[in-house]
């Protein structure tokens, strides 16, 4: 059995790769966690893993570092054909806030995550979140042992994940696809409504080289919370980042709810996929409703054109951590 398409979700080719992946796919990471967060029991968990899978998703991101998402998942994957879905993890190259020195730690952790997650391989493994100054040295210590793990076929491709919390404007795939594009076969980037910086020069880089892009978190904490959205709408106004009188004080991103728009969080997914460089918006839900409010949202990824542009205007040129 191969991997399985359903009618319903794009899919998008994931630059060189070559993968065929399921425009929405499933983060466990985030402020959920696969549900760790909340509570959820390992049935409610599995549920979820397995109704993203009926909805069509294909690719399923996890980490390390993401408590026990990669058990968690390891279990409820359990039975199904390995060959059905892809999976990313990741490594932090990190030891008590320096660049890790070890190349050990970066097998270790392979083989740790293969062992958690109950496979033999995984399709796509990234260095999770180094630094822009600590790129170089990062390529120089770790990447000959990320190739050595290649030819063992214990690794398929190689990305790395930006840390846009320490670095908003993610400037360590700039000197990714500036001076080593050849090497990255997928860049884990966040783009969406409120952080569209990466639309003017490394979205299309990325496009131009090949390099897939995930988008991570265009949602997380801001679009699905009015008050912590208005909260933040508030203090761009008083900045002078978005002219007054431009948007509402309540529901200032209401506007965007209509027609094939269900809600605001929609609008973020849609906008976030809105793109020809990102091949998948991951969504970090816990929730099952949501999950599939999400996909629906995605099978038709985009806004009508005012809106677009409209949005590009407001936020187009706000480089901030949201
Ligand atoms: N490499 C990195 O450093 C990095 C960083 C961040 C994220 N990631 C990856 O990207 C994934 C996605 O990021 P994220 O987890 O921040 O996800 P996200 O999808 O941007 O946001 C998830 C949040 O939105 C809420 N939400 C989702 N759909 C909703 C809906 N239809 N209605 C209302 N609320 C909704 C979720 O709450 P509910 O649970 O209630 O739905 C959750 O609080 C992560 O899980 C992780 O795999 C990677």
């Amino acid at each position: 059995m191969g991997i399985v398409y359903s009618v319903g979700m794009e899919y998008r080719t994931l630059g060189r790769t070559g993968l065929d992946v399921s425009l929405l796919s499933l983060g466990t990471g985030g402020a959920r966690k696969l549900g760790q967060s909340v509570g959820m029991t390992q049935a409610d968990q599995t549920a979820l893993v397995q109704r993203a899978l009926d909805l069509g998703v294909n690719l399923i991101d996890t980490s390390s570092e993401y408590g026990e998402s990669e058990v968690i998942l390891g279990r409820a994957l359990k039975g199904t054909p390995r060959e059905s879905y892809y999976l990313c993890t990741k490594w932090p190259p990190w030891v008590d806030g320096c660049l890790a020195e070890d190349p050990g730690l970066l097998v270790d952790s392979v083989e740790r995550s293969l062992r958690r997650l109950d496979t033999d391989w995984v399709d796509i493994m990234m260095f999770h979140g180094p630094l822009s100054h600590t790129y170089a040295p990062l390529v120089e210590r770790f990447y000959p042992t990320m190739e050595r793990l290649r030819e063992q076929g214990k690794v398929r491709f190689v990305g790395l994940s930006a840390q846009y919390a320490t670095e908003p404007s993610q400037a360590v795939a700039d000197a990714a696809l500036k001076n080593d594009p050849d090497k990255w076969d997928v860049l884990m980037l966040k783009y969406g409504l409120l952080n569209q910086s990466l639309a003017k020069e490394l979205l299309p880089l990325a496009l131009r080289h090949g390099v897939g892009v995930m988008n991570m978190a265009a949602v997380r904490v801001k679009l699905p919370d009015p008050a912590l959205l208005e909260e933040l709408m508030r203090e761009w106004r008083d900045q002078g980042r978005v002219a007054a009188g431009e948007l509402s004080e309540r529901d200032p991103l209401g506007w965007l709810v209509h027609g094939e728009v269900a809600s605001v969080v929609a609008a973020g997914y849609k906008f976030a996929a809105d793109h020809p460089a990102i091949a998948t918006v991951i969504t970090g839900t816990s929730n099952m409703a949501h999950l599939e409010e999400n996909a629906a949202a995605l099978e038709r990824p985009y806004l009508p054109p005012e809106d677009t542009r409209r949005v590009r205007e407001l936020f187009g040129d706000i480089v901030e951590y949201v």
